[in-house]
């Protein structure tokens, strides 16, 4: 039986892949398929929190049973959303794979291919999310208990040079708790299966086996669930 350990416990998730506009037909997008953070809203509610699910574009996940979801498209869109409930949250995890760039503007009428071929495509940088509700919580904004956890799909062949990736981001972004992932051979992205690091502020490390990520959500709501101060 799952542990009943997050009753009560107000849990906000993004998930999916965010799509930023081009013009009315076409955006630049991810190929996240947001079954990790499906998972996560899934399995916190069956152990008892109350789940906000704030969704990208995903490809298969089925609404999760007893989470309130809210959609969205660009990082803009889900930097409000977000930030429009962290202060009413216990847990923010960061699941969404949040496009670093969108184009400066939408063109109002679809983009012609035009005579000197392609034009280029102008980008400015999105908000970070999860770095910003990570100062939001420095400037009292949002509750100082509030646990944050962010995501990290690093490429690389050795573990050692994903695990480093993963420290540095977990220093530059702040959060409570990075996930780290291993992308590529089959694993992360679009798959059923997910493997990686779980690395603590406090230095603490822990393996996250090969397995569902079901499994996976479990694990990191163990430790969610530890972090999370005596209500
Ligand atoms: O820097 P990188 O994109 O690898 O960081 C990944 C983590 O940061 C994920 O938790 C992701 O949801 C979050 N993120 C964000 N806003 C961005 C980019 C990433 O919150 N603009």
């Amino acid at each position: 039986a799952l542990p009943y350990d997050l009753a009560g416990v107000r849990v906000l998730i993004s998930a999916g892949g965010t799509r930023e506009a081009l013009d009315p037909v076409r955006y630049l997008g991810n190929h996240s398929s947001g079954k990790q953070g499906y998972a996560l809203a899934r399995v916190a509610a069956q152990r008892g929190a109350a789940v906000t699910l704030v969704s990208g574009a995903v490809s298969e996940p089925g609404a999760p049973a007893a989470v309130d979801i809210v959609h969205v498209d660009s990082a803009v869109e889900l930097s409000r959303e977000m930030t429009a409930r962290a202060a009413d949250s216990d847990v923010i995890i960061m699941a969404a794979a949040v496009a670093d760039f969108r184009p400066v503007g939408v063109a109002d009428a679809k983009i012609k291919k035009g005579a000197e071929g392609p034009a280029p495509i102008e980008l400015t940088t999105n908000p970070d999310i999860l770095a910003g509700l990570v100062r939001a919580r420095g400037a009292d904004e949002i509750g100082a208990s509030t646990v944050i956890v962010g995501f990290a799909a690093e490429t690389g062949d050795a573990d050692a040079g994903v695990l480093d990736h993963g420290r540095a981001k977990l220093r530059r972004k702040g959060c409570d708790l990075l996930v780290v992932n291993a992308v590529g051979e089959g694993r992360a992205f679009g798959t059923a299966d997910n493997a990686g690091w779980l690395l603590h502020a406090d230095g603490t490390e822990t393996g996250l086996p090969y397995g569902s990520k079901t499994l996976m959500a479990s694990r990191i709501l163990d430790e969610v669930a530890a972090l999370v101060p005596d209500r």
